[in-house]
């Protein structure tokens, strides 16, 4: 299949929803479960209002501490020295929340808000943790819904899907739900990111285990079942659930991704490290495997773009899907070679250089 391929009518906003009360069919069970993982989505990442009673007056209070040393070079050495020890937790060079464009009001500080120098360690830890879930975004159901329907064209049946950077999971568990892969794995870098997926995960299971308990016809691992995106499949999809979903906490540089027929990639906040991505998939993928990208293209000759979808299509960003061509590689699997949490010295010279840029000097 070439770009010429008819695009998909996408959906624009998610449906309206009534929580499922009975279980009298599989669709039933469906529902309940993706209703069951929605949330997370902040993309959108709105300004937060300064307001004294704002649930989220701890967190601005700190932002403007931050943003207060950003804009002034001669405190962008401070800057530095007080984000270095909390480089583990921190995607990207600066807090995006801080930068011009982030979520912080351009008003002035309540009176009252510290400076960097009475806040603690501890509080900027948790900060920037805090920061993490509010800036990464997840695609709400209806654009994962459009997602599923666009990739579905070029997908052989079965298959393997791979999330890396799986934050929260819904990607990878709706990936479970809608089609019929053989497994689905996300990989997260960050703890906190990891165990709530996997919390997730539990609770869908939990829920999955009532729902087929409950239907009145007993499904079987050969029941002819109709998926949610309409493909046929058996009982044995949703029987199984459990088996076909893993989570697994790591630096997706360290992650074999050899058996993958899909990548899913949600790398607007990759920008640097999309060079270093490409290589590794390039290396790693068989010829055909699809590999999809949000803001971001990929640049490697050993992939062919068959798609991209303008931004407010198929979702809020813009998405590329792409086809692994040619053999595969000879080079060996991935190693450590690419580690997100970039070495202090090149963290540190990628900041000075945005700093610069941002604001006339470090
Ligand atoms: C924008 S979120 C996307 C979450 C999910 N894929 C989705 O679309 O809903 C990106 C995620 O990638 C994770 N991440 C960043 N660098 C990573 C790395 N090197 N290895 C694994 N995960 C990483 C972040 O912690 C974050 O949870």
């Amino acid at each position: 299949m070439n770009s010429t391929t008819l695009q998909p009518i996408f959906r624009t906003e998610n449906r309206p929803t009534t929580a499922v009360q009975r279980f009298r069919q599989p669709a039933d069970i469906f529902e309940a479960l993706f209703q069951s993982i929605q949330g997370g989505e902040t993309h959108a990442r709105p300004t937060l209002d300064l307001t004294p009673d704002s649930p989220f007056l701890p967190f601005l209070e700190i932002g403007y501490a931050l943003r207060a040393c950003l804009e002034k070079p001669a405190r962008h050495d401070y800057l530095l020295q007080r984000l270095r020890p909390h480089l583990s937790v921190m995607i990207g060079s600066l807090p995006a929340s801080i930068l011009p464009m982030g979520m912080l009001p351009k008003l002035a500080p309540l009176p009252g808000f510290r400076r960097l120098e009475d806040i603690g360690d501890d509080e900027i830890h948790d900060w920037l943790i805090q920061e993490g879930g509010l800036i990464y975004g997840e695609m709400q159901r209806f654009e994962l819904e459009n997602y599923f329907d666009a990739v579905k064209p070029f997908l052989p049946p079965g298959g393997v899907m791979v999330d890396l950077g799986s934050g929260l999971g819904k990607v990878v568990m709706t990936a479970a739900l809608t089609l019929p892969f053989i497994r689905c794995v996300g990989v997260e870098l960050l703890n906190y990111r990891h165990r709530l997926a996997q919390e997730r995960l539990v609770r869908l299971l939990t829920l999955a285990r009532q729902g087929l308990d409950a239907l009145p016809e007993r499904l079987t691992l050969d029941t002819p079942l109709k998926l949610p995106s309409g493909v046929m499949t058996t009982g044995q999809h949703l029987l199984e659930l459990g088996a076909r979903i893993a989570f697994i906490e790591n630096d997706m540089f360290k992650v074999d991704v050899r058996g993958a027929s899909l990548v899913f990639l949600y790398s607007t906040c990759f920008g640097p490290l999309m060079d270093a991505i490409s290589n590794k998939l390039a290396r790693e993928l068989p010829e055909g495997a699809l590999v999809s990208t949000t803001t971001y293209p990929i640049k490697h000759p050993a992939f062919r773009l068959l798609q991209t979808y303008a931004p407010g299509t198929l979702s809020w960003t813009s998405v590329m899907i792409y086809q692994r061509v040619g053999p595969q590689m000879a080079q060996p699997a991935s190693e450590a070679r690419y580690l997100h949490q970039p070495d202090i010295d090149a963290w540190e010279a990628r900041v000075r250089e945005e700093l610069v840029a941002m604001t006339g000097g470090v």
